[in-house]
Parts: C-alpha cells; structure tokens; sequence
C-alpha cells in the first residue's frame, strides 16, 4: 500500500506544506512572511503569529492539491527544529493535533537533515540518486556546514560556522548596501552580468573544514565606510560590482572547503543545499568543480534550496520506513 505523508514545516519565516506519496511529491506549498522585508532579519514574534495566520489554509491547499483525503494521510511529519522557537511551536502544535485527529503516527524531523534529504525525492529520473557516502554542502540563513550522509538516518557534521552563517552573510552586507531582507536572492539578481573582481575583501583562514563570515561581514563594512567618505554615492553607483564581489569571495570560500572536505575523504558523490544553493554562482562554481574532478553532482531543483515542506517529507517517508515515530508529548527544540 502506498505510503502517503503530511509534512509541515515552520522553523522560519515560510509557512509550509506538502503531501508526499512513496518519496513523490504530490505538492508542496509555502507561504511566505513579507512583513520581514524591512526589518533586515526575521522578528521572531511576527514570524510566529503568521504561521498561526497561514498554517490552515497552507494545509488544506496542500491537500486539494495532491487530490487525496484526510483519510489517506498515514502520517504526520513536522520539524522539531532547529528553528525559532515561536515558529517550531506553530507547527509542532498543528501537526501533533492533525495527527491525533486522524489516529496516525507523528514524524519529527531535523530541519537540516531534511534540506540534505531533497536529493532523495523522486522525480521522473528516479534513478539520480545519491549514493552513499555522500558529502554534503548545507548553506542557509542560519547554518553553513559541510556533512557526511552514511545513510538516510545517518549524518555525521564534518565542518561547520563558528560564527555566522553563508546566508547571513549575503544578507548582513545586503543590508549594509540597502537592500530588503533577504538580499541573497537580491545580491544573485544585481551581480548578473557584473565584475567579480572588481572589488576584493578578506577571506577568512579557517583550518579543517570549519567556516566563518563574521570577518567578511566587518571587513565589507570598513570598505564601504572608507569608499563612501571618498564618495558619497559609491554603493549606488557600483551596486552590481559590489554584489557580484561579495557573492564571488563567499561563493570561493564555500566551494574551497567542499573541494577540502572531497579529497580528505576521497567521496565523490557530492552535493549543495540550503537556501544558498540557489545561488546561481555557486551553481556556476560547483559545476566548474564537478567537471574538473569528476563528481556525480547534485544541485537541488529550484524551489527545493530555500524553505519548504518537501524536504521534511522525504525525511518523514525515510523515518516511517524504518517505525520512527514521535509521540504526543514531544516539543520543539531550538537548537537540534
Ligand atoms: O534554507 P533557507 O530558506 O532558510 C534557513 O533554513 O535559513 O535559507 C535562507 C537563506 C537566506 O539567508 C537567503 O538570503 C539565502 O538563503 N538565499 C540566497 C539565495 N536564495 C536564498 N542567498 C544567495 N543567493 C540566492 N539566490
Ligand atoms: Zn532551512
């Protein structure tokens, strides 16, 4: 009998969810907040309020949209986080409910884990598939790290931020440079077409596989601190060469360490994912890489990077396999 699952997600600002048939995904609606967009970052109790706001009719579109009934759902996966803490209860709460209404198991998922798990949703090419072992690159808003799949359930970290994440990054200096929350789409849109080299900026020296943008960040708000006495208008007049060098110098750090993280371990089955892993340089760079060092490749399919409920899905459908069910008194955690 098909296995047929309601994931819900809402760690952030995106209000999601999908229904997943067999690890195939039948939809998969996200809803986002933005009422952020002026603030710079996510304010945690707006973010809260409209999941609560957007989490029904997410839900029930997500249903019609697969053409299954209540009935069908077999269980309900969600995110126990890491999150904000307001944005997980949301979801937990919901989930836990829609569950118990139904009489079928709960699946908690790990938000990262299920990011690296979208490479496991079947598509028309169900074949295209990772195998195990496989590396890793998981960049978002909120985390950057470089891990190490065994199997579905099985995740070892290699290298992680010590202080903020890539995403962070794009968004912080966008910041710097006027733009809306969140400026990485923003600063990928801008940099098309423009000079990467224009403008250079420290990169960090960070041994191992471990990351770290807090020095960028302050090292891009000196230069535009410095530039700007010179000329008053330098960020109007140079926006689409500051993008593409910022996004040029994150961009090489990332695929520097993926490239490390490679030849220490010999692993060649490699791939992005993140919110970041919509960057289109990145793509452009791993791809450069890939083709150099003969990796099987995997680049998540537009919609798949940022937020969404699929991803927990698959992550769900790879628990119920195994029975890995929550119970009815589990809470989300912030830090997972
Ligand atoms: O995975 P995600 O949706 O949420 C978290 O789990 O954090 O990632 C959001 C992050 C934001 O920092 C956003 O600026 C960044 O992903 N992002 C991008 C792009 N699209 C989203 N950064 C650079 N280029 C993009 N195209
Ligand atoms: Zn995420």
């Amino acid at each position: 009998m098909a296995i047929t699952i309601l994931a819900i997600e809402s760690s952030c600002d995106d209000t999601s969810a999908a229904v997943i048939r067999d690890g195939y995904v039948l939809s998969n609606l996200v809803a986002g907040q933005d009422i952020h967009r002026s603030y710079g970052g996510v304010v945690p109790e707006l973010a809260s309020r409209a999941h609560q706001a957007n989490i029904v009719p997410v839900t029930d579109q997500a249903i019609n949209r697969a053409g299954v009934k209540k009935n069908d759902i077999q269980a309900v996966a969600f995110t126990r986080g890491p999150g904000l803490l307001g944005s997980l209860l949301v979801g937990t709460s919901f989930a836990k409910g829609f569950a118990l209404s139904l009489g079928v198991p709960l699946i908690e998922v790990n938000h990262l884990h299920a990011h690296i798990l979208v490479h496991f949703i079947k598509g028309k090419d169900n074949t295209n598939i990772p195998r195990f072992p496989f590396l890793c690159l998981l960049v978002s808003g909120g985390h950057t790290k470089i891990v190490l799949m065994k199997d579905y359930l099985d995740m070892q970290v290699l290298g992680t931020t010590i202080d903020d994440a890539a995403g962070e990054a794009f968004d912080k200096c966008g910041k710097l440079m006027g733009f809306d929350y969140p400026a990485g789409p923003l600063i990928d849109k801008m940099s098309s077409g423009a000079d990467k080299n224009a403008f250079s900026f420290s990169k960090p020296v960070i041994r191992g596989l471990d990351f770290s943008f807090s020095g960028l960040k302050t090292s891009f708000l000196y230069f535009l601190r410095d530039r700007l006495k010179e000329d008053p208008d330098f960020i109007e007049n140079n926006k689409p060469d500051l993008c593409a060098s910022l996004q040029h110098t994150i961009v090489s750090v990332l695929v520097s360490k993926l490239v490390k993280a490679s030849s220490v371990t010999g692993i060649k089955e490699i791939g992005i994912a993140g919110g970041v892993s919509a960057n289109s340089e990145l793509k452009r760079a791993v791809r450069a890489e890939s083709e150099n060092r003969k990796w099987n490749l995997f680049i998540p399919e537009p919609g798949f990077s940022t937020d969404n409920a699929a991803m927990i899905g698959i992550a769900g459908y790879y628990k119920y396999l195994r029975g890995e069910f929550a119970s009815q008194d589990i809470y989300p955690l912030a830090r997972f």
